[in-house]
């Protein structure tokens, strides 16, 4: 049995498919593999485990439809059109769980860098514009006290709202289709309407999955309804805010500051003017880079792969209704 690797991922997972004997061949080009490409290179393998956002679309599973199993190495799945994969019977697994803490992390540390200007000011340094101790400028806010709203309290969510009660006896509050009983009975969450999120809000942070329900949900008329000194955190996915309706409400100090970890499109551009804007902290999309986390993805991502291949129940699945018709399922 033969996987296709889109990125080299750590050796954790490696080793575990090749002790499985399974043949690995990993893209080690610095670039993103073309359409054509991933047909190409899959339709010489059973399975992918695809790493980044590869376009896993209905034209991609029409020409692959020999694969056994599609392993992400991601929680994310919008990439992935699952309606035709499972129509196809292919098997879609992620890496749930493992890399909640993490994320929280960058949500926290995006959500004290934008606070704080730092990446801002950090810039200042580097422009040789560190001058004198002046204490009026480039003045933050504090954290203490203040309300966490949360859009899509799960775990990662969860994790968020864990460090903001314990680091600033943060209230939380949040807003999910279903009840979080979890978080209300550990951390007291409070579920509200989406415009009791936006209105409320001190720190409004976004843990949901792209959807079309979501794309885009944070826009001008979302903005406008949050308070002037909020801070809005992004580490899900670019899509589920509309970056030019950020930027005017930035500009306009409709809300005071934003730290994002995920941008539309990926990589954002150099020269993007939200790079440049005092209050906004922008990361690379790391949320889930530790050594930590990568090797529990990797190793997830690996079992996913295996079971895939052996023709089992994949241990996280994305479409588990593929195997609603099995008559022999091992789990
Ligand atoms: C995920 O796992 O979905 C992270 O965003 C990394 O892609």
């Amino acid at each position: 049995m033969k996987v296709f690797i889109t990125r080299v991922i750590p050796d954790a997972g490696l080793q575990l498919l090749q002790n499985a004997g399974i043949t690995v061949t990993q893209w080690t080009e610095k670039r993103d593999l073309t359409p054509t490409e991933l047909i190409d290179a899959c339709k010489q393998h059973d399975a992918l485990l695809s790493s980044g956002a590869n376009n896993i679309d209905a034209n991609f599973l029409n020409e692959c439809k020999h694969l056994k199993v599609i392993a992400l190495l991601s929680v994310g799945y919008d990439n992935v059109d699952v309606k035709a994969a499972t129509q196809l019977n292919i098997p879609i697994g992620n890496t749930p769980g493992v890399l909640s803490g993490a994320t929280a992390d960058t949500a926290f540390l995006l959500m004290l860098a934008a606070s704080r200007k730092a990446f801002y000011v950090h810039k200042k340094i580097l422009k040789g514009e560190w001058k004198f101790f002046d204490p009026t400028t480039d003045l933050g806010i504090e954290l203490n006290g203040k309300t966490l709203g949360i859009f899509g309290l799960g775990k990662i969510g969860f994790e968020l709202a864990k460090k903001c009660m314990g680091a600033y006896n943060m209230k939380v509050i949040y807003h999910n289709r279903g009840n979080n009983e979890e978080a209300e009975e550990k951390l007291n969450a409070i579920k509200v309407s989406f415009d009791e999120l936006l209105q409320q809000s001190d720190v409004l942070s976004v843990h949901t999955a792209l959807t079309p329900e979501t794309k885009g949900i944070f826009n001008t008329t979302a903005f406008s309804k949050m308070k002037p000194s909020a801070i809005f955190i992004n580490t899900a996915r670019g899509s589920i805010h509309n970056e030019e309706d950020l930027k005017k409400a930035l500009e306009a100090g409709t809300i005071w500051g934003a730290g994002l970890d995920v941008t539309n499109p990926e990589p954002m551009a150099k020269d993007n003017p939200l790079l440049d804007m005092p209050n906004v902290a922008i990361l690379p999309h790391i949320g889930s880079a530790t050594v930590d986390t990568r090797n529990a993805m990797s190793v997830i991502a690996a079992k996913n792969t295996i079971a895939g291949l052996a023709g089992l129940r994949l241990p996280h699945i994305v479409n588990p209704e593929i195997y609603q018709d099995w008559s022999k399922i091992s789990c």
